[in-house]
């Protein structure tokens, strides 16, 4: 669904965008991490037909989007990471505008103006001024804006930044409908735990260069080359302890109570091994699980050699 191959972005001499190379499968939810500066936007505004690249292509299902902006502008719906000022123009005539620079006609800009406000739970907002919306309000318009046209590939650029914690969750569930809803997704954060659960697969971007790029837990064992086990048992901790120090691909085991953090070098198939032999063993395991949200330690070992 989005290619991008060795897309290069200048601002005068300063590289923005060094090399990047990317892909993305219909469906596909791509979490795109990195610091202020990191290149995200400049990225994602490229896709968006917005910024010429320098060198390199890019193809939204198939068409570059130097060549073609105006189709490929049919198929992504991009949501910025600022929302501008709109004087006296209430919700649903912001929809209409929108709705109406994409072409289409009233009666279905009015329909789809029904469904998305109901989508990101702003139907009663309708007829208020945008300007009276709070942050996370805005920006939940911002996203059913992008989405007026029904598009294929959404680019979504910090959509949960600056929300409070629970404006930042109700994002995260309207985002996990659009996953459900099969779209594929292009999203920018430095909220990694939020992605992490989201995303199909992560790219860390430091300096405009990709330093990594694939599955999170792939990533994870790349650079520490080790996996997290947390495992909860109900009792029998001792003997759990002992049997888990038993096998060579377990390095280290620590953990309070009946919940152990086991640091291990195994692949899946070896985990799942492992799993069964805690049981053959008669623990009573009642929870075995890839520890989640090291993902900040991740974040911090791969981009560290980028720090002067
Ligand atoms: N229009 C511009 N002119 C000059 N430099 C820019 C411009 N836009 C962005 N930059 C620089 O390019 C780099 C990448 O910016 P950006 O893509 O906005 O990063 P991010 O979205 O990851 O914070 C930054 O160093 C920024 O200062
Ligand atoms: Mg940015």
């Amino acid at each position: 669904m989005l290619e991008i191959k060795n897309l290069v972005k200048k601002y005068g001499t300063f590289t923005a965008v060094d090399n990047l190379n990317l892909e993305l499968e219909k469906g596909g939810i791509y979490g795109f991490v990195g610091p202020n500066g990191a290149g995200k936007t400049t990225t994602m505004r490229v896709v968006a037909t917005l910024l010429e690249a320098t060198s390199g292509t890019v193809l939204v299902d198939g068409i570059n989007v130097a060549e073609q902006p105006v189709k490929v502008r049919g198929k992504i719906g991009y949501m910025p990471d600022f929302f501008g000022v709109y004087d006296n123009l209430k919700v649903e005539e912001y929809m209409d505008f929108y709705g109406s620079c994409y072409g289409l006609p009233k009666p279905e800009r009015s329909k789809r103006t029904d469904e998305l406000l109901e989508l990101v739970d702003l139907r009663d907002k309708r007829t208020s001024y945008v300007d009276t919306l709070s942050r996370g309000m805005k920006q939940r318009l911002c996203l059913a804006r992008s989405l007026i046209h029904n598009p294929e590939l959404l680019i979504l650029d910090e959509p949960a930044s600056g929300m409070d914690p629970r404006a930042r969750i109700e994002m995260k569930g309207i985002l996990k409908t659009l996953k459900e809803m099969n779209k594929t997704i292009l999203i920018s954060s430095h909220i990694l735990h939020e992605l992490a659960e989201l995303c199909t697969s992560i790219g860390i971007i430091e300096g405009g260069k990709l330093v990594y790029s694939g599955e999170l837990q792939d990533i994870m064992r790349k650079i520490t080359g080790k996996t997290i086990l947390e495992i909860t048992v109900l009792d029998h901790v001792d003997r759990a302890v002992n049997l888990l120090r038993e096998q060579p691909l377990v390095e280290d085991i620590s953990g309070d109570g009946s919940t152990l953090k086991v640091s291990y070098s195994g692949d899946e198939r070896d985990m799942a091994e492992l799993l069964a032999l805690l049981i053959r063993g008669e623990i009573p395991v009642i929870a075995f699980t890839r520890e989640e949200g090291s993902l900040e330690e991740v974040f911090m070992e791969v981009t560290k050699g980028f720090e002067e």
